[in-house]
């Protein structure tokens, strides 16, 4: 197969990732010079040539999405002016697609505005992971790949657990996501309902019976981890036993990791979308690269196949 014509770059957001990926593709990473100016604006400048190559840039969307989400827009920017035709972002994390509808009037739909300031910087194709919601995928009007890795996290949480297991959407938000893997991994599903009394008083209902039962709590992410916290609480005060979660994108804001670390959950599955820099006991982290690289190479052999 024909590696020279795939170019795979790499944003400053993780670049672990794509050097695991481009190793593993025996491809080297494209050139690219990233700087910031004196004033705060980001300059780049290609290295190489990507006239006629399929270009891919990585760049995962957490802890700084609006710089990052700017570094990506210039670059995809570059590649068009150096005649890239066909420029795919490979997102890990898609930042901002939680605003994906207007709850009050007033409000943004950022997924939307996102997926728009991509398509006009010159993305022609998308690759995500485990999206916030399917319907994100339809804000773009380029053609999305929606890579899943949810059910290989929860099969991999799951062989850890014993006794009746059953899967538990945290919160209404998360029920189609936790829906998707209790029938995946064939289990009963539980839904916590929170229902809001007063404006100060909300009170959280369990849809599902969890006594005695080992629990799998299943999220798309996890930020200040107050979702997971209150409902692993919640399940333990009606007799859970075992309790685990499994958390597409940990983006662990402020202090959400030390405050799950002594929840009763007894671990927490999560991938390498965004990059986890600080060591917990109870987390463990199963890389996206294989997922990645698997696509990449299906998109090879049909360019190969193409060309010959
Ligand atoms: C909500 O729609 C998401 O699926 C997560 O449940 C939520 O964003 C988690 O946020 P936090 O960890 O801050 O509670």
């Amino acid at each position: 197969m024909n590696t020279k014509r795939i170019c795979l770059f790499s944003g400053s957001s993780h670049p672990e990732l794509a050097a695991n990926i481009a190793s593993g593709m025996g491809i080297s990473l494209g050139k690219l010079q990233i700087r910031s100016f004196p004033d705060g604006e980001i300059g780049v400048q290609l290295g190489e040539e990507v006239q006629g190559k399929e270009i891919f840039v990585l760049q995962s969307l957490a802890s700084r999405p609006n710089h990052y989400l700017m570094e990506l827009l210039i670059i995809i920017d570059a590649l068009k002016r150096s005649g890239a035709t066909k420029i795919t972002a490979l997102i890990p994390y898609l930042a901002y697609s939680r605003q994906d509808r207007q709850n009050v009037q007033g409000e943004p739909i950022t997924a939307k505005l996102v997926a728009d300031l991509l398509t006009a910087a010159g993305v022609t194709h998308l690759i995500a992971i485990d999206l916030h919601a399917d319907q994100v995928e339809g804000f773009f009007n380029i053609p999305v790949v929606h890579l899943r890795c949810r059910p290989l996290l929860s099969e991999y949480a799951a062989k850890r657990m014993k006794g009746n297991l059953r899967v538990v959407a945290p919160d209404i938000g998360s029920v189609k996501t936790a829906e998707g893997i209790a029938k995946h991994l064939k289990k009963e599903l539980v839904i916590i309902q929170k229902e809001r009394l007063t404006p100060e008083k909300v009170i959280m209902k369990l849809i599902g019976e969890v006594a005695g039962c080992d629990l799998l709590l299943v999220d798309d992410l996890c930020s200040t981890g107050n979702t997971l916290l209150a409902a692993a609480r919640l399940c333990c005060d009606h007799g859970a036993g075992t309790m685990a979660a499994v958390i597409s994108h940990g983006l662990f804001a402020e202090d959400a990791l030390r405050k799950l670390v002594t929840s009763g959950l007894s671990f927490m599955v999560t991938s390498d979308t965004i990059p986890q820099k600080d060591h917990c006991p109870k987390l463990e982290t199963l890389s996206v690269a294989p997922l990645i690289m698997e696509h990449l190479f299906n998109v090879m052999e049909k360019s190969h196949n193409k060309n010959n």
